[in-house]
């Protein structure tokens, strides 16, 4: 099990999907659904990530029903105001009590052309505003052959983490590019594995109290069948799911992940 006084995070990423109509009847269904089944509010924290145009109406509707979620975006700009068309500041998502902020997603990082040293800019006005970064990390398939599965990944969350103090709120989510949306997860001991070493980096860059703090998720292909396997591994504090994250019922099993037989 993920060690005692690091709070399992179970996050949603969204992605490009649901409106901002779609999103509040979603996040109603799910809340009812979790509530239904009994679902121990403090056990663990439930993050959604969705898009810009619904962060409103989610807010306005977890702040009304005081629902226990907490509020993601999926990305932020490096830049904080200014002539930058499209892009969306720290500033205004932390006026939305936006609390979390995906960075260096796989997909941003091939589809955006985001380098690491744009990730660690945004990592950067994450923290300006007070937001927490959840820095994205993974090795493609082709990376897993040549280099192993953590070298790829560990030189990311290094450059992720130039620059930041030790005192700093972060979650590093490790996503092997080839299990995301493939329904291919990583196997439970090869995520350890990394995320151990992962552990190990925030150790080196900010100490051993932010590494003995931070939480650190696997991501890609996670579901209600598999999410209890990686939970009982002790470097993995969470999950960062896309697909299964839109599905109430699924998502909502995953979230009681401790109730499934065998944990
Ligand atoms: P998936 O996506 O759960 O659909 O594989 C995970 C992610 O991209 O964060």
């Amino acid at each position: 099990m993920a060690v005692k006084g690091r709070t399992p995070f179970l996050a949603g990423n969204w992605k490009m999907n649901l409106d901002h109509l779609q999103a509040v009847a979603f996040v109603q269904k799910l809340n009812w659904s979790l509530r239904d089944a009994g679902h121990d509010r403090g056990a663990v924290e439930v993050g959604v990530f969705p898009p810009f145009t619904d962060l409103r109406s989610v807010q306005t509707l977890i702040d009304a029903d005081r629902i226990a979620f907490s509020l993601g975006a999926q990305d932020v700009s490096v830049h904080d105001s200014g002539a930058y068309t499209g892009e969306i500041s720290g500033q205004f998502l932390a006026k939305l009590q936006v609390a979390y902020v995906i960075v260096g997603h796989s997909e941003r990082r091939q589809y955006h052309g985001e380098t690491d040293e744009i990730v660690g800019q945004k990592v950067q006005a994450s923290l300006r505003h007070g937001l927490t970064p959840v820095i994205c990390v993974g090795e493609t398939a082709e990376d897993l052959e040549e280099h192993g599965a953590s070298a790829v990944p560990v030189a990311q969350l290094q450059a992720a983490l130039q620059g930041v103090t030790a005192d700093a709120d972060i979650v590093v989510a490790y996503e092997p590019v080839w299990a995301i949306g493939s329904g291919q997860a990583a196997t439970p001991q090869q995520a350890q594995e990394v995320c151990a070493t992962l552990r190990q980096v925030v150790a080196e860059k900010l100490g051993a109290d932010a590494a003995e703090r931070t939480r650190i998720l696997y991501g890609g292909s996670v579901k209600a069948a598999n999410i209890a396997s990686f939970m009982r591994e002790p470097d993995i504090d969470g999950a960062l799911v896309g697909g299964a994250s839109i599905v109430v019922d699924e998502f909502s099993a995953i979230i009681r992940y401790q109730k499934h037989v065998g944990v």
